[in-house]
């Protein structure tokens, strides 16, 4: 279980292509998320942790969102990024972990949240929800996907319900939105949740 805390878990499985979470293109739910914000959104400081491939940030980045950062310790995917995108802003690559990202250098508007929660160590999702808040500016907003499904196995993904993510998030966040996502891809239908929640003042 603590092997997942580590950068090297995860860059074998880039290493070997090992990497069946990998979608290939933008998660549904996010970027019809995505397609109704207003042009006023576009300077927005938005991240997105254990990014991997980060097909969100390259869809964010080809819409005109000008100040995306990309987080995630393992470095394959970031190189592939980086060799997709050769434009992006290198500072806004951030090799490192999300739990040592620090809140007085980095403050974002909103969060987008996709199947980085359900990677790390379930024991470690107090930290997640603390670390989030900290990095969210004021009335900053955590947005994604969450499983709603009980994988009942030792290795990630590590599911979740409602009832726990609720009881997890409501002390640091308001949740506005956290209900069965209509429109996942179809390897997903049933199992997300689509969430929105403000972090509490
Ligand atoms: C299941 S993958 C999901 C990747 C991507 N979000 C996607 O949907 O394809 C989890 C990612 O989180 C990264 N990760 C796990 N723990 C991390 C941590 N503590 N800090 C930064 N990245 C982390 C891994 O390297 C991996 O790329």
């Amino acid at each position: 279980m603590e092997k997942v805390n580590q950068a090297d878990f995860w860059q074998q499985r880039y290493e070997q292509d090992s990497i069946g979470w990998d979608m290939g293109q933008v998660s549904p739910p996010l970027k019809a998320y995505i397609d109704q914000l207003p042009e006023a959104a576009k300077g927005q400081a938005i991240l997105v942790p254990g990014a991997g491939n980060a097909y969100e940030v390259g869809y964010l980045y080809e819409q005109g969102f000008t100040n995306v950062t990309l987080v995630d310790f393992a470095p394959a995917p970031i190189e592939a990024f980086a060799g997709r995108y050769p434009d992006f802003p290198a500072a806004h690559l951030i090799c490192a972990d999300f739990f040592e990202i620090s809140p007085e250098q980095y403050q974002f508007d909103w969060v987008l949240e996709q199947t980085f929660f359900c990677a790390i160590n379930p024991a470690c999702r107090d930290e997640y929800v603390q670390q989030m808040a900290k990095l969210l500016k004021p009335k900053g907003k955590l947005i994604g996907l969450l499983f709603d499904k009980d994988f009942g196995r030792n290795e990630p993904p590590f599911g979740g319900s409602s009832d726990e993510y609720r009881q997890r998030f409501a002390p640091y966040f308001d949740i506005e939105i956290m209900a069965s996502s209509y429109n996942s891809h179809p390897a997903r239908q049933g199992s997300e949740l689509f969430i929105k929640m403000r972090v509490k003042e």
